[in-house]
């Protein structure tokens, strides 16, 4: 039987049931088709395209025409997830006339389902007008990569009560403002619990514990793809840097010594041409 296309009542019923909301992100066609077959409930094409995969230091310099180009790829791939394109930095901070424009471009351009966009304070007042504009958006606070240099860099978010507190009211204002769901990350476990049972939309935890409604976690992170700093909140599921690493080395010493193109790999011509060929 088919599978019904996740939206945004099938989130909301998952949260009402206990049922826990899978996340992942993905950046091309491939990986997008794995996480779909394999009925992961929404694909993030996040920003941390940047550091993954293009090489970026971090997010900042990812640009909107650089995320439509692989939201597009990975569109491609997925046919029941929910799939939501991360505004990257400048596309929505100028005001709600340029974000209201980008979220469209996500849409109409990329084949976005929703948008995710960091940040509380001034941005829930362009999360209404993308809201209102007809653009789903998942809110995005606790510790927000673009902005992490304000934030003292990558660390925990709310980790007082004054603090935590502005978080909530942070939360509370993204759902007033039509936000369908929002991701917390690396922000204490019991502040999350707290925001999670405050609002009636799904929370996405990443460093936030196991009290969120659903999890999310980067496709490179979880695949063991690059070694290199790992954040405390990501469980590495497999190791495949260690066996791309042994495949390619394989490759490259069969191609020195001759072993590889082998007779199984090559054409055969018809001898009778071959003659009158020679
Ligand atoms: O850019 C990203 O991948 C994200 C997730 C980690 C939530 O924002």
């Amino acid at each position: 039987m088919a599978r019904k296309k996740i939206g945004i009542d099938a989130l909301r019923r998952k949260k009402e049931r206990g049922e826990k909301i899978t996340m992942l992100t993905a950046y091309d066609f491939p990986s997008a088709q794995l996480l779909d077959e394999l009925e992961i409930d929404t694909i993030l094409v996040g920003d941390s395209l940047g550091n993954v995969v293009l090489g970026y230091k971090d997010t900042v310099p990812v640009t909107m025409d650089e995320m439509i180009h692989h939201t597009k790829a990975v569109r491609r791939g997925v046919e029941t997830a929910m799939l939501i394109g991360d505004m990257p930095f400048g596309s929505f901070q100028l005001g709600p006339e340029t974000a209201i424009a980008n979220g469209v471009r996500f849409m109409k351009e990329a084949g976005a389902d929703a948008v995710k966009l960091e940040g509380g304070g001034p941005m829930i007042e362009i999360v209404d007008r993308l809201t209102k504009a007809g653009v789903p958006v998942v809110g995005h606070l606790g510790l927000t990569p673009q902005t992490a240099g304000m934030l003292g860099g990558y660390r925990v978010q709310g980790e007082t009560a004054d603090k935590a507190k502005i978080l909530l009211d942070d939360a509370l204002a993204l759902q007033q403002a039509g936000a369908f769901m929002l991701v917390l990350e690396c922000v204490p476990e019991v502040v999350a619990t707290k925001v999670t049972q405050a609002l009636a939309i799904p929370t996405i935890g990443i460093g936030a514990g196991p009290g969120c409604d659903g999890q999310v976690l980067v496709f490179h992170d979880l695949l063991g793809i690059r070694s290199g700093f790992t954040p405390k909140f990501v469980k590495k599921y497999a190791q495949l840097e260690t066996i791309m690493r042994e495949a390619i080395a394989a490759y490259r010493d069969e191609v020195k010594s001759g072993a590889f193109p082998a007779a199984e790999h090559c054409f055969p011509m018809a001898s009778k041409e071959l003659d009158k060929l020679y």
